[in-house]
């Protein structure tokens, strides 16, 4: 339904639409109308809205701090998820993956050929050389706060080491083409490029999405995308980046007994990091990390 000129604003500022976000939509109805994926109101959130996912952010980085302090050879997966539990309590906040489509633990913790979703066990004991994603999303005050990092283990070989540092750095390549009124394909490109030009394969299956008032919202956000395709980016949207990005083949397979664990169907090395962001006026603004 079209908002009247003199009517309040669906950003909730109180004031008048022709005032507010008027010129706004008249902008991204230029880009729809163009062919171009753009984003519904719900996407975009209000100015409360980022202040709560950057609460949340806060507590979700604190977190992710604790098992960068702690995490080291000897102890299990399931520990680092007891920690999440402890400290997520602590902050006041509700770990979003337990229970969420029957996953069963607060935390993923994917280990060196594991993609992603990798459950925290007794049985999976950190060694010496592995690499290791720990992905963490909070729920603070209603509001969903999500990211990951990658944590070395010890002595881990030179490949191993660039491979975590190159998807760091390809996640930054990502970052410097957010932009409001670019678009998702001009940063998903440019992170496949880079990894492409390091010898590594992109997963296709499995991107980032839309989070702060739900864990996944819109829109899905590809790495293998093409510049000038996929969503129109506009301040206030939310979303994560968070390439998976293998060391040999782009083939993955999901775990049949688990249902949940993504390999690499060659074996090779997988590493992702995960960055949850708003696009600003003039970039965007990391909200955990
Ligand atoms: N945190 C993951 C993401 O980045 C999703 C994990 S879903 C789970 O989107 F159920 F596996 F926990
Ligand atoms: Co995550
Ligand atoms: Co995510």
């Amino acid at each position: 339904m079209q908002l009247g000129r003199n009517e309040p604003c669906w950003c909730g500022s109180g004031r008048k639409y022709k005032a507010c976000h008027l010129g706004f939509d008249e902008r991204i109805e230029g880009f729809r109308a163009q062919g171009h994926k753009v984003p519904s109101h719900e996407i975009i959130k209000t100015k409360e809205q980022i202040e709560g996912i950057r609460e949340s952010g806060k507590r979700n980085i604190a977190i992710l701090d604790y098992v960068a302090d702690h995490i080291k050879a000897g102890i299990s997966t399931q520990e680092i998820d007891d920690w999440v539990v402890a400290k997520t309590k602590e902050f006041g906040g509700i770990a979003a993956t337990l229970g969420y489509e029957g996953f069963p633990r607060s935390c993923c913790t994917s280990l060196n050929d594991q993609v992603c979703h990798g459950i925290p066990s007794e049985e999976d004991i950190l060694q010496d050389g592995d690499i290791i994603n720990v992905d963490c999303t909070t729920i603070y005050n209603g509001y969903y706060a999500d990211s990951s990092r990658m944590f070395m283990i010890g002595d881990v070989d030179d490949k191993a080491r660039k491979l975590v540092e190159d998807v760091k750095k390809s996640v930054q390549i990502g970052l410097d083409e957010v932009k409001p009124w670019r678009f998702l394909g001009d940063m998903g490109s440019a992170i496949n490029e880079f990894c492409r030009s390091q010898g590594y394969t992109v997963v296709r299956e499995i991107g980032g999405h839309g989070c702060g008032l739900d864990f996944h919202e819109e829109p899905w956000v590809s790495y293998v995308s093409k510049p000038g395709k996929e969503m129109l980016m506009v301040p206030g949207m939310c979303f994560t980046i968070e390439p998976m990005v293998n060391m040999g083949a782009q083939e993955i397979y999901e775990d049949a007994d688990n249902g949940w664990t993504i390999y690499t169907e060659d074996g090779s090395l997988s590493a992702q990091w995960e960055v949850h962001l708003v696009v600003t006026e003039d970039g965007y603004e990391i909200l955990s990390y």
